[in-house]
């Protein structure tokens, strides 16, 4: 099965550069002639580096290949890249989400308001810990929470625990605005960060925001473990619980023996994709940087064209997980890139009160009109890192052609 069939958000086709993408001449070529075989310009492209590669053979060798050390130093590395005090690592971003929820301490049927306009696994989160979901509207420019929005469900009802904003394509949630919001009305907050590894608002880390925060390393995302996830906190107590919940319930607190104090789940991070989130991790702030001035570069190159690109408000870092488009052409657009070899992506082209899944949902019949529009008009072009300037414009040129030959 390939990542496309497993997850919609791998859309386009991916290869693993194992070779590292090192930017010489010859590394490029050899990538761009693997490339002509499948996608001329793939919408994402994971890479994975020599040392990524040692790293994984010292723990296969080693022979603890699940849970151990490991783990325990991809923790630490990671939530000081966050600023915070704890971190957790989970099999993946939806464990983590899951498993973070039950650490906060959502109780069953309490309601927690999050965004219709994401990855499933943000609403499926609350339900799988014993919540309701319940959508507020997103804000039609950056995809994210629209805090006035998010009062006027608070208005209309009283049975909401917390708020899970998510920080969409890489881009922060308004977390000033919703974390106000959820002080004066004693809400915890949840961070969805699995888009947005780096993020910041007035320079202040995203992960930093909440009661926790969550965050995915699925391939297609700024940095990957494979499969893998992290819950990050400053609260011991959190982290202590989810901890736990994420190894069967398991005494954090003894001696490593079978003490399970509570039911929990093997939510757990496997040694191996630790191995490699820790070398990635080196590489988080050079891939994002390689992200901006991918983006940067469409930004200048695409403004006269009848079509929106991304929104980056004053103070917030976007790190560019996906570069988004809109326009109401989208389809045919989607097709023209399609003709010439491009990959691209809809994220997402159902609302989640929309999905099959949540036709038993109480707000699936809410009208979420920005939400709604968003999933009609927005494309994703390839941003990631292993773009080369050729591939760049392929991708300029063939969006320009599309829109100045019609
Ligand atoms: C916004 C968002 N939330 C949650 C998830 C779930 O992460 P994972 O696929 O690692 O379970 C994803 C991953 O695609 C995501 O994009």
């Amino acid at each position: 099965m390939t990542d496309t069939e497993t997850n919609p958000e791998a859309d386009g086709g991916i290869e693993t550069s194992a070779d590292g993408g090192t930017g010489t001449e010859t590394a490029e070529t050899d990538v761009e002639s693997e490339r002509e075989a499948t996608t001329a310009v793939p919408i994402a492209d994971p890479e994975l580096s020599d040392d990524a590669v040692q790293r994984v053979e010292s723990i296969l060798e080693d022979g603890r290949l699940a849970d151990g050390p490991e783990v325990r130093a991809f923790e630490e590395e990671f939530a000081a890249c966050c600023d915070t005090d704890e971190a957790v690592a989970t099999a993946n971003g939806t464990t983590a989400l899951h498993a973070a929820l039950e650490a906060i301490g959502l109780e069953d049927g309490e309601a927690v308001i999050t965004s219709p306009f994401s990855f499933v696994a943000s609403a499926n989160a609350i339900r799988l810990a014993g919540g309701k979901p319940v959508f507020a509207d997103i804000d039609p420019e950056t995809y994210t929470l629209d805090p006035a929005d998010v009062e006027r469900v608070l208005a209309e009802r009283d049975d909401i625990a917390g708020i899970l904003p998510v920080h969409l394509y890489g881009l922060p949630a308004d977390m000033p605005a919703l974390c106000d919001i959820a002080d004066d009305r004693d809400l915890f907050v949840l961070e969805d960060a699995c888009q947005a590894h780096g993020a910041t608002v007035d320079g202040q880390r995203v992960g930093t925001f909440g009661d926790a925060a969550c965050f995915s390393f699925y391939p297609t995302k700024n940095m990957t473990t494979s499969e893998g996830g992290m819950i990050v906190t400053d609260r011991d107590d959190v982290a202590e619980h989810a901890a736990s919940y994420v190894n069967h319930g398991r005494d954090v607190s003894g001696t490593g023996g079978y003490d399970h104090v509570a039911l929990g789940h093997n939510f757990r991070m496997t040694s191996i994709e630790a191995a490699i989130g820790r070398a990635q991790l080196e590489r988080l702030s050079e891939f994002n940087r390689a992200r901006r001035e991918n983006a940067a570069a469409y930004d200048a190159e695409l403004a006269d064209l009848p079509l929106e690109t991304p929104a980056e408000p004053t103070g917030s870092r976007h790190v560019y997980h996906q570069y988004t488009v809109r326009t109401t052409d989208r389809d045919a657009l989607a097709a023209t890139l399609s003709e010439r070899g491009i990959g691209t992506g809809i994220y997402y082209e159902t609302p989640i009160h929309h999905q099959p899944a949540y036709e038993t949902v109480s707000t699936a019949a809410a009208r979420l009109p920005h939400a709604e529009r968003a999933a009609d008009e927005v494309l994703s072009l390839p941003v990631h890192q292993g773009l080369s300037a050729r591939d760049r414009r392929t991708v300029v040129e063939a969006v320009r052609t599309h829109f100045t030959t019609q």
